[in-house]
């Protein structure tokens, strides 16, 4: 039998838990934290261990670049090893790793368990060989372009802990974007491993980064993990194995954590804003690791006995924060997975929850609308009922799918919220709280600003909205987490996110406010798309595209799609005495995956022979958005032909 849902719209659910409050006094005690921000932070700050503590909880005098809790040194490495390895949770599990390839039954082939004293072992070991062989330090800047295995957090705790900054490839990512990343990060080395699997084919992460390799200079020394065990090409001199490397390293070698000045970098992690190629957005390391302390405590509630999953690729923010350092630092025991959810069979996720008994559980929206599609005796052969609390991530969350899972995994009780928060601002910001005070949930909703976070919706001219009116998120007051800058390009920060609405931070995303004084992050504002939850600059889909030959122009925008949210589509002029064919839209679709990488396949492209462009010769997306959504195409007088609005719709209803 399925489960039935047709919640009425607005609904707020009381889940089960000691933490629920009324709204109201959630309200106050959320205005006094943000009434005395610094304060409150500071509080925070301090349950965290320093070298050195901080003499400055804020420096604001050249906004917006904000130094948080300035003067003290820390070190995350430190934090997420060494405090663990040294306690009690010596010999307890940090991460439950398992791979791919698993057997007919659909049990995993490979399963590496580390405590956190093996944990601590081998960042120690990988620090002294970062350091003590290939002699990085301080300054220095490193890529790394691996799958989900267990070394990749290893190698960013390795560097976190010897002070080098590193930059994470997410490895659906293409040769021409591992290329422009690390020459923007100026890396000297690139870690990457032979292979890794997805959906039972191997990924080969090594050819593509040396072609990658073939575009940047900066890069001396490239270490490979083995994954796959495939034979790849080794460049003499350059490329090396990591396991032949290690052997070379004596066994219980000790690194002393370097001391980080709070505002120094932990990483740069790059992603797409609206024109221009993707942005590095630089996270501090106390600030940062404040946020991150606080989320995981208050958001998902973690305990000693807690088995901890984030479905998150490490590749993507979430998991930097909430794979790697958040729940390392608060000591837990969490799930990592290489490969699909849903491979080989729909029911791996749930299987995954069984077999370990699954009890905080951080999903996307994405992924649990591909769930449903496959039907709901998946997830009931399986026992779930150890889950406690659940989260959903990276795009808005539908009721429907927020209904599905709460009913079938969270019983119908459980805390259940959606996290609003992006790249820039390093944690969350927005959600239920299950840890600390939690207000009823509402199914679709993120819930209310975090405490000591000022977010607020405003209109075209930075004044608050009405409730139910929409408008754009803003961040009033600076944050721990927040980004100390764009790499290589401050003014772009300034631009980017502070210009918009003076003194505020814009997020660019539409939101509403509802009566009660709950979000909803209705989605972009600008030209960024998020196709299962991954966010894409169309902007750099254009550009791709425009590299095929016989390309003229591009046009690319979103356009809903039941599972994965957004699906990107081109509108495309070729160039003259050029016609259209399925061979050439077939090349065009390839040069797109070759170019940005798999994750950016387009769903479709339809040919056209004008695009609405505004009189200086810009693209209007808008109204090309508009105009297949069926909405309104509002304000088109600096269109320079009106022609154009009907060729769009006319190529897009004939074909789709
Ligand atoms: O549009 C918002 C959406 O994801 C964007 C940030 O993307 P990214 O930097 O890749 O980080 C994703 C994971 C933190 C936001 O501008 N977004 C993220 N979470 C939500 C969301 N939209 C609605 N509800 C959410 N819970």
């Amino acid at each position: 039998m399925s489960v039935s849902w047709a919640l009425p719209f607005n609904t707020k659910i009381v889940p089960k838990s000691n933490k629920v409050v009324d709204i109201n006094t959630y309200k106050e005690i959320h205005s006094m934290t943000v009434r005395d921000y610094k304060g409150f932070w500071a509080s925070v700050a301090s349950e965290l261990e320093w070298f050195k503590p901080w003499e400055k909880v804020l420096d604001d005098s050249n906004p917006p670049f904000y130094k948080w809790f300035v003067g003290g040194e820390i070190n995350a490495s430190y934090l997420a090893v060494d405090r663990h390895a040294k306690s009690w949770r010596k010999n307890k599990v940090a991460i439950i790793w398992e791979g791919e390839p698993v057997d007919e039954n659909g049990n995993p082939k490979e399963v590496r368990k580390l405590t956190y004293y093996d944990l601590y072992t081998e960042v120690n070991r990988v620090a002294y060989l970062l350091r003590n062989k290939y002699g990085l330090k301080k300054g220095d800047s490193v890529a790394i372009y691996l799958p989900m295995i267990p070394e990749l957090p290893i190698f960013m705790l390795a560097l976190a802990r010897i002070g080098v900054v590193f930059t994470v490839v997410f490895s659906g990512f293409s040769a021409d974007a591992l290329a422009t990343r690390i020459d923007d990060a100026q890396a000297k080395m690139l870690i990457t491993a032979d292979g890794g699997w997805r959906r039972g084919k191997i990924v080969p992460l090594k050819d593509i980064a040396d072609k990658a390799l073939e575009k940047v200079s900066t890069v001396k020394d490239v270490i490979v993990v083995r994954r796959t065990g495939q034979k790849v090409n080794m460049v003499e001199g350059r490329d090396k194995y990591l396991d032949d490397v290690l052997k070379e390293v004596p066994q219980g070698v000790y690194v002393e954590p370097e001391r980080i000045k709070s505002e120094e970098p932990l990483y740069i992690l790059y992603t797409s804003g609206t024109t221009g190629k993707p942005k590095g957005i630089v996270h501090d390391t106390g600030g940062y690791l404040t946020l991150l302390h606080a989320t995981m405590r208050w958001v998902f509630d973690v305990k000693d006995d807690d088995i901890y999953w984030c479905t998150a690729d490490i590749g993507w923010v979430t998991g930097h924060s909430y794979i790697v350092f958040g729940p390392l630092m608060e000591g837990v025991t969490e799930i990592m997975y290489e490969g699909a959810l849903d491979y080989p069979k729909p029911d791996r996720w749930v299987s995954i929850i069984e077999r370990y008994g699954v009890s905080v559980f951080y999903t996307s929206p994405t992924a649990i609308r591909s769930f449903m599609k496959y039907g709901d005796e998946w997830v009931k052969a399986h026992k779930t009922d150890t889950i406690r609390i659940m989260h959903s991530v990276g795009e808005p969350i539908n009721p429907e799918a927020f209904e599905w899972l709460w009913k079938l995994i969270g019983r119908g009780e459980v805390p259940f919220g959606s996290t609003w928060w992006m790249t820039e601002t390093g944690g969350i910001m927005i959600s239920h709280l299950p840890g600390l005070y939690l207000i009823p949930l509402k199914p679709g909703t993120n819930g209310m600003p975090l405490p000591g976070i000022e977010a607020d919706v405003v209109d075209d001219n930075g004044n608050p909205t009405k409730p139910e009116e929409r408008g754009y998120l803003v961040i009033k007051n600076p944050w721990p987490g927040m980004p100390l800058t764009i790499h290589r390009d401050p003014e772009r920060y300034i631009k980017v996110y502070w210009s918009k609405f003076p003194g505020m931070f814009y997020a660019g995303d539409y939101a509403v406010k509802d009566s009660d004084g709950y979000f909803w992050i209705l989605g972009r504002a600008d030209e960024v798309i998020k196709v299962a939850g991954h966010r894409l600059g169309t902007y750099e889909l254009e550009s791709a595209i425009i590299e095929h030959p016989a390309v003229a122009e591009a046009a690319v925008v979103g356009v809903p799609d039941p599972v994965k949210g957004e699906v990107p589509v081109a509108f495309v002029i070729l160039k003259q005495g050029v016609s259209p064919n399925k061979t050439l839209m077939e090349d065009i679709l390839k040069t797109v995956r070759d170019k940005v990488g798999p994750i950016a396949t387009l769903s479709s492209i339809y040919f056209v022979s004008k695009l609405p462009k505004t009189r200086s010769g810009k693209i209007m997306r808008r109204v090309v958005k508009a105009v297949i959504t069926n909405q309104p195409v509002g304000d088109i007088t600096t269109l320079e032909d009106e022609a154009s609005v009907e060729e769009v719709k006319k190529a897009y209803e004939e074909f789709k």
